[in-house]
């Protein structure tokens, strides 16, 4: 008998292991377009947690509490999503990546520092929505996807390890001359950061040639 998506939901409604609603493989587990409204009780050794399009509302540290420690991936791409309880991921100190991309999120959750990978673009995420210092800590964080939010400034600092930025689509009108590279020491070099995307901001790149000089390339923007 092959069920349907409501069918499997109403499955694991009564209880029945989410790898009967959810593919279980290795330690992934894949809970795509299955209309499901919250995060399902997930096995203890999960490691990547995949539940894109769905229709999950909202995500409260009781989702992640109590389970699998060994989480190193969760990807909530284009739920309903418009709260995330702040320290819902504090407890899991693997994770890696987090990908709550095309969702309707104001606010960005505190992040353990063992992050890589960020993805929060296509969101409702303004100003007052990351923390400050947010990323500072964050000594592997390669990746930080913030496109078409409402941000109004750089989230400095950045951390070294950062290789990608992309907050193209925002609110940005302002560059400090520090925000990428230290002034007082022309010897900086920030070798990793090669794609900074900062087009469809209301900001001319132009106005601060000196933020860039620590730079392997200038970002992507308004130059005129
Ligand atoms: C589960 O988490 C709750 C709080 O979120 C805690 O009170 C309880 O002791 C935990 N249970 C186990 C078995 O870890
Ligand atoms: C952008 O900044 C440069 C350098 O200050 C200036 O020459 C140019 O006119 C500015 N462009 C716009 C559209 O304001």
């Amino acid at each position: 008998v092959k069920l349907n998506a409501s069918q499997k939901k109403v499955l694991l409604l009564v209880g029945l292991p989410v790898c009967l609603l959810c593919t279980c493989l290795g330690g992934s587990v894949y809970c795509d377009d299955l209309k499901l409204d919250s995060v399902p009780p997930l096995p203890k050794d999960t490691t990547h947690f995949y539940a894109r399009y769905n229709r999950i509302t909202k995500i409260s540290k009781s989702d992640f509490a109590n389970m699998s420690t060994c989480l190193k991936k969760i990807d909530l791409t284009a739920n309903e999503i418009t709260s995330i309880e702040d320290r819902t991921f504090m407890g899991l100190p693997e994770l890696e990546e987090l990908i709550i991309r095309e969702n309707h999120i104001s606010q960005l959750p505190t992040l353990p520092e063992t992050m890589t990978l960020i993805d929060a673009s296509h969101n409702n995420i303004g100003s007052k929505g990351i923390h400050k210092e947010a990323f500072k800590d964050m000594t592997g964080l390669q990746f930080l996807y913030l496109t078409d939010n409402n941000i109004d400034y750089v989230p400095v600092p950045l951390p070294d390890s950062l290789r990608s930025l992309h907050l193209q689509g925002n609110n940005i009108q302002m560059m400090h001359e520090d925000t990428f590279c230290n002034l007082n020491d022309f010897n900086y070099i920030r070798n990793a950061l090669e794609d900074i995307r900062l087009d469809g901001n209301p900001i001319n790149l132009s106005k601060t040639p000196q933020a860039y000089v620590c730079l392997p390339r200038i970002p992507v923007g308004n130059l005129i």
